[in-house]
């Protein structure tokens, strides 16, 4: 059973121009360190390049949180249990909702995703693997608080937010985020989050710097995409990928480095840079364990458990609302 619940999320004028895509471009250009949301990476070349990425053997992130998804089932059925509503934020393409649906007995499926084409489709999938699963998917920007299904209103939710994404988020959206789904989820609900851990910085970079250049191409289409769409002509071939490790952070940043000083415009409007100069298009932060339960406090959320994969590279941690208490 699926029922769909859609809203008209993106705003476009008379040529079809995302609204919201064009602002973020200007305004993240028009700054002295030029920046632009990481999420205008995906549209469907950059959704598909980002899958290769998941494939590549630097990028341990996808593989380690599978590993610890698939040796952990009987832990994640004792302490979350049969009966709650899975509500994953971002919709589950990959193999990790099944293992996590199969490991528990859950009651219902929420898929909650922005893009309405991509969410419906993975909500099919997930349906036709699971037959008695009821799954309502929810097109929906999960960064706000999220009106649930009235079908799920009275079960116990788990909250579902795997791959580290919480980690393309600055501490206080990813506090704000924390917040929201523990206003969407409600009080007694639980959170299952994964999150990638702080390692050796060579293993960190080689992972967003592949050898094969997927992560490049993955960055240089988001310059691809602004050409197209809004009618840019940034040089392409003056732009170098690069992933910088900040200590200060705890991030790796990817930036589109000009290889020469640069004029271009984009919607009419004209920008500059610098040789050397770059445009900062991704935050992927890491964490520790002290860094995750602080993180996951601030946000609302009590830490019960953490697993780690063998390499020690990734962490999943179980979190629960508990209810609000006064502060000694
Ligand atoms: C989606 N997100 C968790 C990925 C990450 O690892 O930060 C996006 C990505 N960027 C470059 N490679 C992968």
């Amino acid at each position: 059973m699926t029922a769909n619940r859609s809203l008209k999320l993106v705003e476009r004028d008379e040529d079809g121009v995302d609204l919201a895509f064009r602002a973020d471009v200007l305004a993240g250009l028009a700054e002295p360190q030029k920046a632009i949301p990481a999420r205008w990476f995906y549209d469907d070349a950059g959704s598909r390049l980002f899958e290769d990425i998941t494939q590549l053997p630097e990028y341990y992130l996808t593989r380690a949180e599978t590993e610890i998804l698939k040796a952990r089932g009987a832990e994640f059925a004792t302490l979350i249990g049969p009966g709650r509503a899975v509500v994953e934020f971002g919709s589950g393409s990959s193999l990790k909702t099944p293992l996590l649906l199969s490991a528990i007995a859950p009651a219902a499926y929420v898929p909650l995703d922005i893009a309405g084409n991509f969410l419906r489709a993975s909500a099919a999938d997930l349906a036709a693997k699971f037959p008695g699963l009821p799954v309502y998917p929810v097109e929906a920007d999960f960064m706000r608080r999220v009106e649930l299904p009235q079908e799920v209103a009275a079960m116990p939710k788990l909250g579902f937010f795997p791959g580290s994404t919480i980690g393309n988020m600055v501490a206080r959206t990813a506090v704000d985020l924390l917040r929201s789904m523990r206003t969407t989820l409600g009080t007694g609900a639980q959170l299952l989050i994964g999150m990638d851990l702080i390692k050796d910085i060579a293993v960190l970079k080689a992972a967003y710097d592949d050898a094969a250049g997927v992560t490049a191409a993955f960055n240089r289409n988001l310059a691809v995409r602004i050409n197209r769409e809004l009618g840019g002509d940034i040089p392409l071939g003056s732009l170098r990928h690069e992933a910088r490790w900040s200590e200060t952070h705890a991030r790796i940043e990817m930036h589109l480095v000009a290889e020469d000083d640069l004029a271009f415009t984009v919607s009419g409007e004209a920008f500059t840079m610098r040789k050397g100069a770059s445009i900062h298009t991704e935050n992927s932060h890491k964490f520790t364990p002290a860094s995750i339960n602080l993180l996951l406090l601030a946000g609302g959320w009590e830490p019960l458990a953490r697993w780690h994969d063998r390499a020690e590279q990734f962490g999943v941690i179980l979190a629960e609302a508990r209810l609000p208490r006064s502060a000694p």
